[in-house]
């Protein structure tokens, strides 16, 4: 039976919270034979299955991590929060949403529907693929290496060193994704797309193979939490203005077709990626009785076993089992 959790004394203790979390992720690993790993990427078939972790990092410093936490997987589309933020930071708000809208699309990531449907052919929203195409064709430089060179150095100010690449993800993908050159080709008919389509294409691929750990995803979250200023330094990494808004996409838009219920039924900001992780912002709430990370925390996971919108079916319940625990939804 899985513990719910005790009316926490006033001292939170770090090591009650641990043995919590270690009891949540032990009961719904057994969840993870629901989902079924990516292959349509074919080298993300060699995850493994059972896998799940999650890292919690408050602002008051209690971090709490379990299950398989030393795990390094590829960001996916956890890379379009980052890149719509360069974007904005690099370009401006208005004119990046000048030609991407914040609207969910109630799709799959890699819809092409809305593209055929809607006059204009404006993409939805930065964080399913035609949006987030667009995004990487509006990064300053002219090679996809130079379009990247800000994201590299946004994330290490944010999780201490400068990520790499795994190139055979890259490739895995490059080789492979017929649906991503369709939807550049209709970015390209609705003059979407500010770069030509194969260093947009290449700067897309290569983002999403970016490898981190749930603690970088965590660390990432808890900058969002703490509305873009490190937690440590108080130092401005993100425009608020600029870490609002992609809070904001996450919460509409982070899940998909599955955002929806995300929003109602855990009720924080959270972006999915294929490979099974999710970066999830708790931002600071005003409670009256002492719960966890009332300050604010970023949490990350780990499960490649994914449901039918691609989201990690374990990482999501085990999300919603925490946030309902420890009272971290929004409303
Ligand atoms: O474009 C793709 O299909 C992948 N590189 C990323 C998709 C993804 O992560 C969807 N999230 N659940």
């Amino acid at each position: 039976m899985v513990q719910g959790s005790a009316n926490l004394n006033t001292e939170i203790n770090e090591k009650w919270l641990q043995e919590y979390v270690d009891n949540w992720v032990g009961f719904f690993k057994k969840q993870t034979v629901d989902g079924e790993v990516a292959s349509y990427i074919p080298i993300l078939a060699e995850a493994d299955q059972e896998a799940l972790g999650i890292s919690i990092i408050g602002k008051n410093g209690v971090a709490i991590k379990s299950g398989n936490t030393e795990e390094k997987f590829t960001i996916q589309s956890i890379s379009k929060v980052l890149t719509f933020i360069v974007a904005c930071m690099e370009r401006g708000l208005a004119y990046v949403l000048s030609r991407v809208d914040v609207e969910p699309t109630g799709e799959a990531f890699n819809s092409i529907m809305h593209l055929e449907i809607t006059q204009p052919k404006k993409p939805f929203n930065p964080l399913v693929n035609s949006g987030a195409l667009t995004v990487s064709s509006m990064l300053e430089g002219k090679t996809s290496d130079r379009k990247l060179e800000a994201l590299f150095i946004l994330l290490e100010k944010m999780i201490g060193y400068r990520p790499q690449i795994n190139v055979e993800t890259y490739e895995s993908e490059r080789d492979t994704s017929m649906r991503n050159r369709a939807i550049g080709y209709y970015l390209l008919e609705g003059d979407y797309l500010e770069s030509d389509l194969g260093i947009t294409l290449e700067t897309y691929f290569k983002q999403c193979s970016i490898e981190i750990t749930i603690d970088d995803l965590a660390r990432i979250g808890l900058v969002l939490s703490n509305d873009g200023y490190d937690p440590d330094t108080n130092e401005e990494i993100i425009p608020r203005a600029i870490s609002r808004l992609a809070k904001a996409m996450m919460l509409t838009c982070g899940m998909y077709n599955a955002s929806g219920k995300f929003a109602a039924y855990v009720g924080i900001p959270a972006k999915s990626g294929v490979s099974g992780g999710i970066l999830a912002v708790v931002p600071p709430r005003v409670r009256d009785e002492e719960l966890p990370f009332l300050e604010g925390c970023g949490i990350g996971i780990y499960g490649p076993a994914l449901d039918n919108q691609g989201n990690s079916i374990a990482g999501i319940k085990l999300l919603r089992h925490v946030a309902n625990q420890w009272d971290l939804s929004l409303f």
